[in-house]
């Protein structure tokens, strides 16, 4: 199987923990667009999704999927999406598409984050993929050196501007020996918004597609 068939058996595999009756979070990117299509065919069963983007919106939109405003919503049971890593422990680096911010807005508010990955994300350490940091506009330069004095090398993502209107940093050669260390100090940086290490709020499940089929990993 290929990348993309890989992607595509853990989307279907997802279905099985979506709750009918209630709405279901939905990530963001090539596999979580899968996922979407994939959710198309129980539409009747759900009364509709939170997005994680715009992108997600549109494309649930276009499924005729409702989408919710996560204001209006107290709780909800599960949230799938993507990665760029992911370890045993189930932290992840997310953020290759930019949708960080919401993507961890709307798994904090879910009781159960389920990630989706081809084999290719699951990694013994994280951080050989640069870390997705997004800053608010002026901040840029600031946060650059701050990044840079943590032992990083911040690179602004060319032409991309979030969701939110704020700019991407994505630094290489941060050593994360401490996901949950490295996350909230980068947090502290003023001009921060978020960053992609989701470890603090980590996946409860990892969906792992393989040449063997899709492994189900629970977090430890
Ligand atoms: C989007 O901002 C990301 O967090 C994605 O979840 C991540 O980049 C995985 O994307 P793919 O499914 O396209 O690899």
């Amino acid at each position: 199987m290929n990348q993309d068939e890989l992607k595509e058996a853990v989307a279907r595999a997802a279905l099985a923990y979506v709750v009918e009756g209630r709405v279901v979070g939905v990530g963001t990117g090539s596999t979580a667009r899968k996922f979407i299509d994939a959710l198309a065919e129980m539409k009747d069963r759900i009364p509709g999704a939170l997005a994680s983007s715009e992108d997600t919106r549109k494309r649930l939109e276009a499924h005729g999927i409702r989408v919710f405003d996560l204001n209006e919503v107290e709780s909800f049971p599960v949230y799938i999406d993507g990665a760029d890593e992911v370890d045993r422990r189930l932290r992840m680096i997310k953020g290759g598409g930019g949708a960080l911010t919401r993507e961890k807005i709307v798994a904090a508010v879910a009781e159960k984050f389920v990630c989706i990955v081809d084999r290719s994300k699951y990694v013994e350490t994280l951080g050989k993929f640069p870390l997705p940091v997004e800053v608010v506009p002026m901040a840029r330069a600031y946060v650059a050196r701050e990044l840079a004095r943590l032992g990083g090398e911040p690179c602004l993502r060319e032409g991309f501007v979030t969701d939110n209107g704020n700019l991407i940093l994505d630094v290489g050669k941060l050593g994360i020996d401490d996901p949950v260390e490295t996350e909230t100090r980068i947090n502290q940086i003023a001009g921060v918004v978020s960053n992609g290490l989701f470890a603090l709020r980590r996946a409860d499940v990892c969906l792992l597609g393989t040449e063997d089929g899709v492994r189900t990993i629970e977090a430890e």
